[in-house]
């Protein structure tokens, strides 16, 4: 039997749509990763959904004089259908403003209470005199105490990566008005992080060689300068009220609501299938393993307080690996929603198939070390990688059985030395490329994918079928097998070509029920059908169009 997935990735902020970073570094590897748990016989669920809360949505509607429920109401399903478009395979995209979530997310707090691992403290809170009003997390700005970048937000500094004390901030002023903010005594509830110090330490350390360095690092520094505990209230109208009598008009801060989405959206998805129950298995059973899709801003959040929020509710698994991926750049500065500078997920759809940017977000994903989006890069990628090696070997294999074989998979004959070397790579890619999804190492497996269809050209080019009538037959049949294992291959990372493909295969149903080893099992002889190219070549003019709106 299978293993247990849970597959989660960051819940986007819905104060805009989704841009290419989001997808690149959370909603695509998340995907590629669910896609062939699946494959590979496991129990799988991947869920996600918008972060509806918190000051990115309430200064947001501020701004634009309208209500957070208005924002949210429009984003979520601007976010949601551009996923599905795109084709992440969510078994649920819930969002934070449900009864479920809101109840969820008290339910916790009450029971982290109960356990005294939330507590209440006075204590010294920024307060604009101008505005009249505390100053939680974004409201505030200025300089990072850890690292100097400017601009560093009342919670956490974007440059380091670091969470931060509101009252720690450098020069601190009111992000709407400028003013410097006075100090005003509120009392707020505290998560007591200073309680899980020694069991975050061990369990981290026993992920040294599991984790990716660049998470591990980041939190064993963290653990080792030691934790203290945070406020995780806030006055604020937008957002959870805490659950507790005469504070209600505090909020729950975001991220520790947030993160709680990880549950309600597992309970939604269950209850919706009427087993309300069966949630319980993926998050009780130690035998479950979850995975975290997430940007690098949001490692502190997933490697130490959810943990430790897990870890004070007593029953719940953490997380089995979190994978935190570096930022995309675009043109070589950053993406932000803030400041309106994206190539966003649903303008892209209006004017390009979603395979091209799954493609090269995949060849070139932020795995490491930060990657760049660029308009003339996505275009060279298309034309002179998915088009002219994949495509075109796919095509030239399928259209000449059309021709020359009747529109029918030819039956071979004998298998010279070269067959049956092109046979045994077929089974190699299966291998590694699986092992390479496996491990979290998408660039590493989508690159074997393209070099199993470049052996193909190559094996196709040397066999010269349409010289070679006499061996063309079962060159033919080598290579169409070829076709079939990098249409299961190429199913988690471009899966609408991917099922074309099996289609013009003459397949019925669905690639996506393939097992992953059967793209090891050679090609029936059966006729194709439905024969066209897989990708089409991308125009300058379309590029040029598309880079003046970045410009602008
Ligand atoms: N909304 C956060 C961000 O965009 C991510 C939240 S992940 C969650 O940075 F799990 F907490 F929801
Ligand atoms: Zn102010």
């Amino acid at each position: 039997m299978g293993k247990r997935t849970l597959v989660t990735t960051a819940w986007p902020y819905a104060n805009g749509p989704l841009h290419l970073g989001h997808l690149a570094g959370s909603c695509l590897p998340a995907d590629i990763f669910a896609r062939y748990n699946r494959m590979i016989g496991n129990e799988t669920l991947m869920i996600s959904g918008t972060d509806e809360h918190g000051t990115p949505v309430s200064m947001l509607a501020e701004l634009e004089d309208r209500s957070p429920k208005e924002i949210v109401d429009e984003y979520h399903e601007i976010i949601k259908r551009s996923l599905q478009e795109v084709g992440c395979s969510y078994d649920i995209f819930t969002r934070t403003t449900t009864k479920n979530h809101r109840e969820t997310a008290q339910e916790f707090f009450l029971r982290l209470l109960k356990h005294d691992f939330i507590y209440e403290k006075i204590m010294e809170m920024a307060y604009c005199p101008k505005c009249k009003k505390f100053l939680p997390d974004r409201y505030m700005e200025g300089e990072c105490p850890r690292c100097g970048a400017e601009g560093a937000r009342g919670d956490q500094c974007d440059e380091c990566g670091r969470t931060l004390d509101i009252m720690e901030l450098i020069n601190p002023y009111c992000k709407h008005c400028g003013t410097k903010p006075e100090m005003r005594k509120s009392k707020h509830y505290f998560l007591r992080l200073t309680a899980f110090q020694d069991r975050l330490m061990s369990w981290i350390e026993t992920n040294k060689d599991l984790w990716r360095p660049n998470v591990y690092n980041f939190t064993i520094n963290w653990l080792k300068e030691g934790l203290e505990d945070r406020p995780i209230t806030r006055d604020l109208e937008w957002g959870v009220p805490v659950p507790v009598k005469g504070k209600e008009d505090k909020v729950i801060y975001v991220w520790f609501e947030a993160v709680i989405g990880y549950i309600s959206a597992t309970k939604q998805y269950f209850a919706e299938e009427g087993k309300s129950e069966a949630w319980r298995v993926w998050w009780e059973d130690p035998d479950t393993e979850t995975y975290y899709f997430i940007g690098k801003d949001n490692i502190p959040f997933h490697t130490i307080i959810w943990p430790a929020m897990l870890l004070g509710h007593g029953r719940l698994n953490i997380p089995t690996n979190v994978l935190g991926n570096e930022f995309l750049n675009l043109e070589g500065g950053k993406f932000s929603t803030s400041k309106n500078r994206a190539v966003w997920l649903n303008e892209y759809l209006k004017h390009f198939d979603p395979d091209p940017l799954r493609y090269y977000l995949s060849i070139n994903m932020p795995e490491s070390k930060d990657a760049n989006f660029t308009w003339d890069e996505f275009q060279r990628r298309n034309n002179e990688e998915l088009v002219s090696k994949l495509g075109n070997f796919a095509h030239r294999v399928i259209s000449f059985i059309e021709k020359f074989h009747d529109g029918e998979i030819p039956k071979p004959e004998i298998l010279d030395e070269k067959d049956l070397a092109m046979l045994k790579e077929i089974e190699i890619s299966v291998d590694i490329t699986g092992d390479s999804i496996q491990n979290c190492e998408f660039k590493k497996a989508i690159a074997r994918v393209m070099k199993l269809a470049s052996f193909g050209n190559q094996y196709f080019n040397e066999k010269e079928p349409w010289k070679d009538k006499a061996t063309s037959k079962t060159t033919l049949y080598v290579s169409a097998c070829i076709v079939r294992s990098l249409s299961i291959l190429m199913a988690p990372f471009l899966p609408f070509s991917a099922q074309r493909l099996w289609i013009m295969l003459g397949y019925e149903h669905s690639v996506h029920e393939q097992r992953w080893d059967s793209a090891k099992v050679h090609v029936k002889s059966q006729p194709i059908r439905d024969v066209k190219p897989l990708f089409r070549i991308i125009q300058g003019e379309e590029i040029a169009e598309q880079r003046a709106k970045l410009d602008r």
